[in-house]
């Protein structure tokens, strides 16, 4: 994979940062909340126009655009000497959780559509086509469920399971999907699945580049990430009923408080998360909803969902269980009823030593500063692991914020990792 005159080639894959600030300050104004908060959600009016928005930038860069029955955008540079190759794929995603920021996934996509664009203003021909793909949802705020598109692509998505979920609406997948334009022909949630579907072999190698979400690089004062292995996710939804009541006339001792069990089930996800005493397990109880919830009303519902995380997928499974036991203990002592979902348990993602060595390598030959780390967010780096050699390159954010409205990376720091992007696909795809 090296290239001679690296040097001299990558002085005509010219890389416009202030481009893509300004394509990211636009894509920014496409949110449900104001600037510098974006709430972006999928198939939502403001989904639609970034979709109608990433679109027009693939065009505009000289890219051949197509969509998949989900809705994942794939824009594609030819490759010179055999279109038959399988490509050479980079992407992210743009939808965004409420109150995020700008820069979250946002990056990976224009990120990949500029490479592309100054690799091909700079005449170069790659040997293999290359893509830049937008995924669908990423983020599992409408169904729950996270990396819908990149699961649907890798064959891991079960169209019975997609069928099952709702939103907070009690719309699901396959109506929302039309409601984006997606789907429209009659197809079941299986025939959009298999349609999306991606065979093993069908993607030459996979590079997400991606904010890092952490303080580390910006700490140590380096330009880029290099990761060799993303995290193992899981996820867990917990609903409990009690008997709820009047807040002055329900005495103490005839309460079966939902709320309560909630609340002791948070603590007690800090207590096992903290009870592997490594650091590299988390788990977080984000959303924990009370109903009625009303100040004189005793809690006779409570919504609660946790995320577990850890690099080890057993110890992650130990903790997922250890919560789940608790819950029931717990509900039982105070006489709740209670039923729990495993929205998703995911196992982690080596990175492939071709693609580690190709982003090190274009890290090196660019003169960028780097180090070797492992991502403790997911991607859809995650799953396009399962079909393809996938690698992912880390800038830094400041403050190492991400999911905040503050979320920011410098120009600098995008041209560095998009050059980075640019030199490792040239390298992958091979000229
Ligand atoms: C995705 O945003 C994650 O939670 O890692
Ligand atoms: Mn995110
Ligand atoms: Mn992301
Ligand atoms: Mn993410």
């Amino acid at each position: 994979s090296s290239i001679p005159n690296v040097n001299v080639m990558m002085d005509k894959v010219k890389v416009s940062a202030s481009n893509l600030f300004e394509q990211i300050e636009a894509l920014g104004e496409l949110s449900d909340t104001t600037p510098p908060s974006i709430t972006r959600i999928l198939y939502s009016e403001n989904d639609v126009r970034a979709r109608d928005y990433v679109k027009s930038l693939m065009v505009s860069a000289g890219l051949v655009v197509r969509e998949d029955s989900l809705g994942n955008i794939y824009g594609r540079l030819t490759g010179s000497e055999d279109d038959e190759l399988s490509p050479v794929v980079s992407g992210s995603h743009a939808d965004a959780i409420p109150h995020s920021g700008k820069y979250d996934g946002v990056l990976g996509v224009l990120g990949a559509i500029e490479a592309l664009r100054a690799i091909r203003d700079s005449g170069l021909r790659l040997k293999r086509p290359v893509e830049a793909l937008m995924f669908t949802s990423e983020e599992p705020t409408r169904f729950g469920l996270s990396c819908i598109g990149s699961r649907a692509m890798c064959g891991r998505l079960d169209a019975g399971y997609l069928n099952s979920l709702r939103d907070a609406n009690g719309t699901g997948f396959l109506e929302a999907c039309r409601g984006g334009g997606y789907c429209k022909d009659g197809a079941t949630t299986a025939e959009v699945l298999e349609a999306s579907y991606v065979p093993k072999g069908g993607v030459h190698a996979f590079v997400e580049l991606h904010i890092e979400q952490g303080p580390m690089l910006e700490d140590e004062g380096l330009d880029i990430g290099v990761v060799t292995a993303i995290a193992a996710p899981a996820s867990v939804t917990f609903d409990f009923v009690g008997n709820g009541g009047h807040a002055g006339a329900l005495l103490m001792p005839y309460r079966r408080d939902a709320g309560l069990v909630a609340a002791e089930l948070a603590l007690s996800v800090e207590q096992w998360a903290l009870g592997t005493k490594a650091v590299d397990t988390v788990a977080t109880t984000g959303v924990l909803q009370v109903y009625p919830g009303a100040v004189n009303s005793v809690p006779r519902e409570a919504h609660v969902e946790v995320d577990v995380r850890d690099i080890d997928e057993e110890r992650r499974d130990g903790v997922l269980s250890s919560i789940i036991r608790s819950a029931e203990v717990i509900a039982r002592k105070r006489s709740v009823e209670m039923e729990h979902k495993i929205v998703n348990q995911d196992p982690p993602a080596p990175c492939d030593a071709s693609v580690i060595d190709a982003v090190q390598e274009s890290a090196n030959e660019l003169g960028l500063t780097s180090r070797r780390m492992v991502s403790r967010a997911y991607h859809d780096a995650l799953f396009m692991a399962q079909i393809a050699p996938t690698g992912m390159i880390f800038i830094p954010c400041k403050g190492g914020v991400s999911h905040r409205p503050d979320e920011f990376s410098s120009q600098k720091d995008m041209e560095n990792g998009v050059r980075t992007l640019a030199l490792a696909m040239i390298k992958l795809a091979g000229v």
